[in-house]
């Protein structure tokens, strides 16, 4: 039975952080975060919004856009890693607001739960709902998935340049318009890891970041790996001489904490599968230089981050694969138009990759291409760490949803913050009545509870 995403919807926060004035207040230079990080605007939520709101208000759009009711829905699962409750899940939270729109009870039939594992948790919520629906357990019902969050760092930290915040839902059923999940072939890869983790009660991350980056692409590698395997002993795609994995993929869809770490990524699971492959030779040509391999390399993360004279090397290699041709190619047909939305709103953790997947098919289908049958590949990853590579394939019905895709109006006119209204909503100093903006037809907060018995209740409305 076919399984896969029917429909997508995204919210997004009315107010952004300007990168120029970013760069400005914190002295550095805008240009490290436009062309270094890729980053241009940071969506930053407002006093009166937490991720259950940006989860409901996304899901509220897909349902109104299919216009379907609650009982078209079996399941609804949220994936954060912004959770402000340890054991009610973020689902009550959203169907509570859902039902304040569809009347008291119209869920009560549904089943989900939320889902946590860093960035990664929202592919793991895909997979099985996915496998619900082709387990034939659904009975005709749809499955939303909203992969909702706030990244948000430590004031003058290195994350502080990669925030923002927006919600995803995707809308699975078993006759999907827009993708249909290849079968028995979902790789993952798991392992301990103290990369990014955010303790109980705080409410920033400890981040190590290039320690991050690094693993992050090592581990995706490594469920390629394992995907290479599913892909060839199931027989969906086979791998002639001279072919990598990639080739068979006409899009490839990467986590994106900031846009350009998905360029990166990109490029180290090319070279990595290029490596092996006759046409490498004609790239070491063009580059010119030999591949740089660290002083010990079977060492660790930390032993390869340490040898600072591979590091210098391997960055000048990485820059000059990059602007080879071939690469470019790759790069420019199967990833450069998922980044478009990451630039523009910033890191959404759970949501990146599929506020990625969502770029992709409105700028692809602008081009004219036709997207009729192309396999996509994605590179989920989790810090903590997991990673999955998945894919699927383009349905003939996209058009339908596609050609009505418009981000700028899905995303809505949206106010620049000064630098002062940031640090204010930052520090957490507004209460939700003392919101910037007053969003029309919205869930918002109201108020969360300080009462000993009532504590961290939280009250939202629907705004007329
Ligand atoms: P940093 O170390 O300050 O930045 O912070 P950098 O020195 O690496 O510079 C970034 C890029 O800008 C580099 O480009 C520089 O060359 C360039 P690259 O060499 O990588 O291509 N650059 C400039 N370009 C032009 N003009 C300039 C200039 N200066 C520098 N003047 C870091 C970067 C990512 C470490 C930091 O932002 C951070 O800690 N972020 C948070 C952690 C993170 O995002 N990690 C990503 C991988 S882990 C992950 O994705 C999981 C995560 O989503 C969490 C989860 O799973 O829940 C984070």
């Amino acid at each position: 039975m076919a399984a896969g995403v029917d429909d997508i919807a995204i919210y997004i926060p009315r107010l952004y952080l300007d990168a120029t004035d970013f760069a400005e207040a914190r002295g550095l230079d805008p240009v490290k975060l436009q062309k270094g990080l890729g980053v241009s605007q940071m969506s930053i939520v407002d006093s009166n919004q937490d991720p259950a709101c940006l989860a409901a208000n996304a899901c509220l759009k897909i349902m109104q856009k299919n216009k379907l009711s609650p009982e078209d829905i079996g399941r609804l699962y949220v994936s954060t890693e912004s959770a402000f409750d340890e054991s009610k899940a973020m689902n009550s939270y959203v169907i509570g607001m859902l039902e304040q729109v569809y009347g008291q009870g119209a869920f009560e039939h549904c089943g989900g739960v939320e889902t946590k594992f860093a960035c990664v948790s929202g592919s793991y919520a895909l997979y099985d709902n996915t496998n619900w629906i082709r387990a034939g357990e659904a009975e005709g019902k749809a499955a939303l998935v909203v992969v909702s969050d706030i990244a948000k760092y430590d004031m003058g930290s290195s994350g502080e340049m990669t925030q923002g915040a927006g919600a995803v839902v995707m809308l699975l059923n078993d006759n999907p318009r827009l993708l249909a999940f290849d079968p028995k072939v979902t790789a993952t890869s798991i392992k301990d890891e103290y990369d990014f983790y955010r303790p109980f009660g705080k409410e920033t991350p400890i981040v190590h970041g290039q320690y991050s980056n690094l693993l992050y692409m090592i581990q995706v590698r490594k469920a390629l790996e394992a995907y290479k395997k599913k892909v060839i002993s199931s027989g969906l795609i086979k791998i002639e001489p001279g072919e990598t994995i990639l080739d068979h993929m006409d899009y490839i869809h990467m986590h994106l904490p900031y846009s350009n770490m998905g360029k990166k990524a990109l490029a180290y699971l090319v070279r990595h599968e290029w490596r092996q492959l006759p046409r490498w030779k004609r790239i070491l040509q063009e580059i010119g230089m030999e591949e740089p391999v660290p002083k010990d390399p079977r060492g660790t993360i930390e032993s390869v981050l340490s040898d600072e004279e591979f590091m210098a090397k391997d960055h000048e290699f990485t820059k000059l694969f990059s602007k080879t041709p071939e690469y470019q190619e790759v790069y420019e047909s199967k990833l450069a138009s998922s980044l478009i939305a990451s630039t523009m709103i910033g890191n959404l953790y759970t949501a990146s990759l599929y506020l990625g997947f969502r770029s992709s098919l409105e700028f692809e289908y602008q081009k004219g291409i036709n997207l009729d049958g192309k396999r996509v590949g994605f590179g989920s990853y989790g810090s903590g760490s997991s990673a999955m590579v998945f894919s699927g394939v383009i349905q003939p019905e996209y058009e339908q949803v596609v050609k009505d895709m418009n981000l700028e109006v899905e995303v809505g006119q949206r106010r620049k913050l000064t630098w002062d209204e940031y640090e204010k909503l930052h520090e957490n100093k507004l209460r939700p009545d003392q919101s910037m903006v007053h969003s029309k037809k919205e869930f918002v907060l109201v108020e969360v509870n300080t009462e000993i018995e009532t504590r961290g209740e939280r009250r939202y409305i629907f705004n007329e």
